[in-house]
């Protein structure tokens, strides 16, 4: 079967309460509801884990190398940041898809880069918590049929 690891960085805990304006009012617990219903019906696993350390999502994604066939990211501010967590995507073979909730690219200059995307399969963001729907969607049927029309890599 396929194992999908879904990864949220910092402060992705206070989802619900953080910013909801701008991040919505759904807290991740039941985001990760959500997703876990939509990899049931898709007959596939998932696994998730949210830190607010750096350190620890990149010791998660180089264990991922071992146990899952996908992964998940949102990491959030470390996405602007971590030269870390772009070296550990790049040292497994694990596709990723990186998700953010707003349109980073639509908001202040400092967001509008990605460290860690460069490293990914693809990248889904401004779709609220709908992202990671798309992204596990997505991430899946590339899975299950090899490389798909569009994807480059
Ligand atoms: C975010 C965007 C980041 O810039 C920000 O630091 C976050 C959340 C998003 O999901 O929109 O914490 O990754």
């Amino acid at each position: 079967m396929i194992k999908i690891l879904v990864l949220n960085g910092p402060n992705l805990n206070m989802l619900g309460k953080r910013e909801p304006a701008l991040y919505g009012a759904e807290t991740l617990d039941s985001i990760i509801q959500g997703l876990r219903k939509l990899a049931g019906t898709l007959g596939v696993e998932l696994e998730h884990m949210q830190s607010n350390e750096e350190g620890v999502l990149v010791s998660q994604i180089q264990a991922g190398r071992e146990k899952f066939d996908g992964i998940i990211l949102n990491p959030a501010a470390f996405t602007h940041t971590s030269v870390a967590l772009r070296d550990a995507l790049q040292s497994v073979t694990v596709p990723c898809v990186e998700v953010h909730l707003t349109n980073t690219s639509a908001r202040e200059e400092f967001r509008h880069v990605s460290l860690t995307a460069g490293a990914c399969l693809g990248q889904i963001m401004g779709f609220g918590a709908m992202g990671y729907h798309l992204a596990l969607t997505g991430l899946v049927q590339y899975l299950k049929s090899g490389r798909g029309p569009g994807i480059n890599q």
